[in-house]
């Protein structure tokens, strides 16, 4: 992974309001900071180098309601903060939504698109995330793009093409290593304690690096980062990105204790 820093990134999912998900936030800006060595004072000047003091990059995606507070809390620390979701459009009558310019706006790096739940449950299609994608990009944020076979189609042998079709269909129109992140996530390993072995994981990655060449060249391929979500723990990391092309976790259920989501930031040592 010499050319590629890993990205832990939490996604806290629709769990948490003000006390507990501040208190993880806190928890998560106090690990940060005795890691690179700052004071624990959270007013304190930061010297402006700390970035790397951190062993990869380290992100978390609250519920909408509590960004701005965590965004706050984290401040002055390396941990980035970024959005579940967003609409294609930067503004307009859609009731409910939310733009990738508003997540911009309060401090997002990061927006998450097309994790399969959002797939299943809200309907979207690999055009409709491509969309989102874009309107992550166009807003200065760092889209990841989530794919991911169900076990019906890893059971009928289909895990790479579905997986392919889903890259490709998603992919954001000028997306490079700088704006785009891919996360493999199988549906049947999400909140389930199944977890694909390293060996499974790791050939879905080399497909969809082998896709991303096709897309944007054998340079920009090997420079960008593929995450491995599912049942992402502090016991089941280290082996799961030992994998050469792993580079980082999208966490779910482990995100939302300092302790789990901090072993697996160390996992990555
Ligand atoms: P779990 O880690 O709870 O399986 O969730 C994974 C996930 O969906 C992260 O986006």
């Amino acid at each position: 992974m010499e050319q590629r820093r890993a990205l832990i990134a939490g996604n806290w999912k629709m769990n948490g309001v003000s006390a507990d998900g501040l208190s993880l936030a806190e928890g998560l800006a106090a690990c940060a900071r005795r890691a690179s060595d700052l004071p624990s004072d959270a007013a304190a000047e930061i010297p402006p180098d700390i970035a790397m003091a951190l062993p990869c990059d380290v992100l978390v995606c609250p519920p909408f309601t509590l960004i701005d507070r965590v965004a706050k809390a984290v401040a002055g620390t390396r941990i980035a903060v970024g959005g579940q979701d967003c609409h294609a459009k930067v503004s307009g009558a859609h009731t409910g939504d939310i733009s990738a310019e508003m997540l911009k706006d309060i401090g997002c790096g990061y927006v998450i698109v097309g994790h399969s739940e959002r797939r299943a449950d809200h309907g979207e299609t690999d055009a409709v995330v491509k969309a989102k994608a874009e309107a992550g990009l166009r807003a200065g944020l760092v889209a990841i793009i989530c794919v991911g076979e169900t076990e019906a189609e890893r059971d009928a042998g289909q895990t790479e093409a579905v997986v392919a079709r889903q890259v490709s269909g998603s992919f954001a129109a000028g997306g490079t290593p700088e704006t785009v992140v891919i996360a493999y996530e199988p549906v049947w390993a999400i909140g389930t304690g199944r977890t694909a072995s390293p060996e499974e994981a790791q050939a879905v990655h080399a497909r969809i690096r082998a896709e991303l060449v096709g897309l944007i060249g054998a340079d920009a391929a090997g420079k960008m980062r593929i995450l491995y979500g599912g049942s992402v723990k502090p016991s089941n990391a280290a082996e799961l990105l030992r994998q050469p092309d792993i580079d980082g976790a999208l966490v779910g259920g482990a995100s939302l204790k300092v302790e789990d989501f901090w072993g697996i930031v160390r996992a990555t040592e």
